[in-house]
């Protein structure tokens, strides 16, 4: 994934996995290399509005505070309108708008015009805008 410009490998950080007896329902990634801004790389939720990005929003949280983090930073894009809402509605305040990021997000590693999740309303995406909860 690329992330504030850089290109990052999910498997190189820790994943939170949210299960249903066997099933795995979401993931989050969360990167804690840099505790005092730790750094939620990905959270998905495989059927939405079930309450599972909540949980694992939750346990992200909890995460950072338990290596010390101060904040926990977030990035999304300006088409995701429902992670917007998701982060704001737990916390999350934005601290800055990146315009027109993904024209190098595009160079780096393909993407597609518009979002191809629920929820992406085939709004362009352009943006990227990041979000940060204070975590003390
Ligand atoms: C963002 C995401 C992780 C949220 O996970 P989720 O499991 O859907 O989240 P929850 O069920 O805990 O909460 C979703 C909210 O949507 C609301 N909701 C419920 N049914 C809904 C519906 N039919 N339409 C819109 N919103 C609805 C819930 O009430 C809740 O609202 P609240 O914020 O007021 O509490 C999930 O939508 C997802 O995986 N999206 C695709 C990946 C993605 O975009 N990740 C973020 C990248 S930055």
């Amino acid at each position: 994934m690329v992330s504030r410009g850089r290109l990052l490998q999910l498997r190189d950080h820790q994943a939170l996995i949210a299960w249903e007896g066997t099933a795995r329902l979401g993931f989050a990634v969360i990167s804690t290399e840099d505790a005092a801004k730790a750094e939620l790389l990905a959270i998905r939720a495989v059927t939405p509005w079930r309450g599972i990005g909540s949980a694992l929003l939750a346990a992200a949280e909890a995460q950072a505070v338990e290596v010390g983090g101060v904040r926990l930073l977030v990035a999304t894009t300006n088409d995701n309108v429902d992670a917007l809402r998701f982060y704001q509605r737990r916390g999350f305040v934005l601290t800055a708008l990146r315009l027109g990021a993904f024209a190098e997000v595009r160079r780096l590693k393909g993407l597609p015009e518009t979002g191809e999740f629920l929820g992406a309303y085939g709004v362009p995406i352009r943006d990227e805008l990041l979000l940060s909860k204070d975590m003390r």
